[in-house]
């Protein structure tokens, strides 16, 4: 997609421009010229934020050094729209819960049992591990490490962030 293009959808979504413009005349250089223009308009965050969204406009990530950008309204993370629902990124190797309307939590998906990554289901604050049962937190405070032959405790945690349809996960952290 051009990136004056995108840029327009995007700001369409934003409400910052009409679609109606967009609809007649997305191909138009003078249209074009108009988006940049008004791309100049925005504020730092704005902009920040356009760029995120045409980075992850491809796959719905976007793995900038140990930052891991993730667009929330794309196909394989649009689950984290509805509270309680949770996604086991195993590319990552995060499991990221809608928490409530503002936040995100993304937690290790490694078990601190013996380390089975991918048999995870949630319910009420926890998660289990189907390999051998155990559940195991979303709080703070006696974190169980990866395959570490905990039982119990709170999976380990990585500082995310909700900007609008943006979550960024912090694997620094
Ligand atoms: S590996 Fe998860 S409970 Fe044993």
């Amino acid at each position: 997609m051009k990136r004056a293009l995108f840029i327009r959808k995007v700001l369409v979504f934003l409400g910052i421009t009409s679609s109606s413009t967009l609809l007649i005349s997305s191909c138009e250089t003078e249209e074009n010229e108009d988006v940049l223009n008004l791309e100049k308009e925005l504020t730092e965050e704005e902009k920040a934020y356009l760029d995120l969204k045409e980075k992850t406009s491809e796959n719905g990530f976007f793995l900038d050094g140990k930052l891991l950008y993730i667009d929330i309204t794309n196909d394989l993370y649009s689950k984290l729209q509805n509270t309680g629902e949770f996604i086991n990124d195993t590319d990552h190797y995060v499991l990221l819960l809608r928490k409530t309307d503002d936040t995100v939590l993304a937690l290790s998906n490694c078990c601190p049992h013996l380390g089975t990554s991918n048999s995870w289901s949630y319910s009420k604050g926890s998660f289990r591990c189907a390999t051998h049962g155990n559940s195991y937190g979303t709080g703070t405070g006696f974190e169980a490490n990866c395959s570490s032959n905990s039982t119990s405790g709170n999976l380990k945690q990585y500082t995310a962030l909700l900007n609008q349809d943006i979550l960024t996960v912090d694997f620094d952290s």
